[in-house]
């Protein structure tokens, strides 16, 4: 595992209490117990989606929650390489039937497509293989129902997201899931991006859960240097290379299903259509993608998501005005 998930790393740190009030702070706004899908999304992409659900998702873990992470950045997801686990078979290879590798006999059970990760109670659904229409299979009644059966066996199902101004895949699950939490990042969204988004989601009728801001640049006297990002340079974006990483496993989750709905367990993948374009293993980024990796920064970055929490606690303190 990374040393990235600073909360399974490093639980005393104040990053990790950081993550436990942002816990708090969903659980608070799930009092009808209806906020079971979370989805991270941001406007574009290296604002930290995968680091700030990657944490989250053990956060709750830790709480004693059955979690499943859900990878659905079919185009660079990493949340594999994060816990050390098998890339595929994934979200990629569920909805479209495809397999993970040529002649590999087709995996038909959900639980075949979600792992045990070092985390007690977390459990991983990776992305899978590159598909050449991540969207397309985004908007298939699969995913729905993958949403409705993931719901089924675990407490909270967070979902690891695309940028949402570069791709609509995002945009799609924001209609999908019970509530949004927009990732952005300190100096680098741009507040009309921001505005864009958050406006894209309600057109379509999605709910927001709040506005995370990350990588404030903080000075590196306040900060020991022991703590992850301390001595991290925010512009290494990984490429599609984690892929070859080798220390990986996979552990079927098979006893995340023991407890729960037996009919899940048995129940088959029914796919809408099958890929004609061979899936690609390592498709090339879009450029735009990749465009935030260029900017040099030599500045000593930690994650101070107090002012996260902060327009957080606002847009709460708001919604409880309006219970009022
Ligand atoms: N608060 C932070 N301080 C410093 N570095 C950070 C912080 N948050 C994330 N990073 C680093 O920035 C890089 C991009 O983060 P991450 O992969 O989480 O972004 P992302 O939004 O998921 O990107 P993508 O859109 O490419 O999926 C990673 O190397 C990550 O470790
Ligand atoms: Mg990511």
């Amino acid at each position: 595992m990374r040393k990235e998930v600073v909360v399974q790393q490093d639980p005393k740190s104040p990053i990790s209490e950081i993550f436990r009030t942002l816990r708090t702070n969903i659980q608070f706004m799930n009092t009808k117990g209806k906020l079971r899908t979370v989805l991270i999304t941001s406007t574009f992409a290296g604002e930290g989606k995968s680091w700030i659900s990657s944490n989250l998702a053990v956060t709750f873990a830790q709480a004693g929650k059955k979690v499943i992470l859900l990878d659905a950045d079919m185009r660079k997801g990493r949340q594999y390489s994060i816990f050390g686990v098998s890339p595929r078979p994934g979200l990629s290879n569920y909805l479209s039937g495809v397999g993970a590798n040529e002649n590999e006999e087709k995996t038909k059970e959900l639980i075949d497509y979600i792992q045990e990760t070092p985390v007690k109670n977390l459990y991983l659904m990776p992305a899978g293989n590159i598909p050449p229409n991540p969207s397309e299979l985004l908007i298939t009644p699969q995913m729905v129902d993958l949403l409705e059966q993931l719901k089924e066996i675990c407490d909270i199902v967070i979902i690891d997201g695309t940028p949402s101004q570069l791709v609509t895949d995002s945009l799609i699950l924001t209609r999908l899931v019970d509530s949004t939490l927009i990732v952005t990042a300190s100096k680098q969204t741009k507040k009309e991006d921001l505005k864009r988004v958050i406006a894209n989601i309600q057109n379509v009728g999605g709910k927001i859960a709040g506005v995370v801001v990350n990588k404030l640049t903080v000075s590196a006297k306040k900060y020991e240097q022991s703590y992850y990002y301390g001595s991290t340079n925010m512009n290494r974006v990984k490429t599609s290379n984690n892929r070859k990483r080798s220390n990986i496993t996979y552990q079927k989750a098979s006893h995340l299903v023991e407890n729960k709905n037996d009919g899940v367990k048995n129940r088959e993948v029914q796919n809408s259509k099958t890929i004609d374009n061979k899936i690609k293993d390592e498709e090339e980024l879009p450029n735009a993608l990749n465009k935030q990796k260029n900017e040099k920064s030599e500045e000593v970055l930690i994650d101070k998501t107090h002012d996260i929490l902060k327009q957080i606690n606002e847009y709460l303190d708001e919604e409880k005005k309006k219970l009022k």
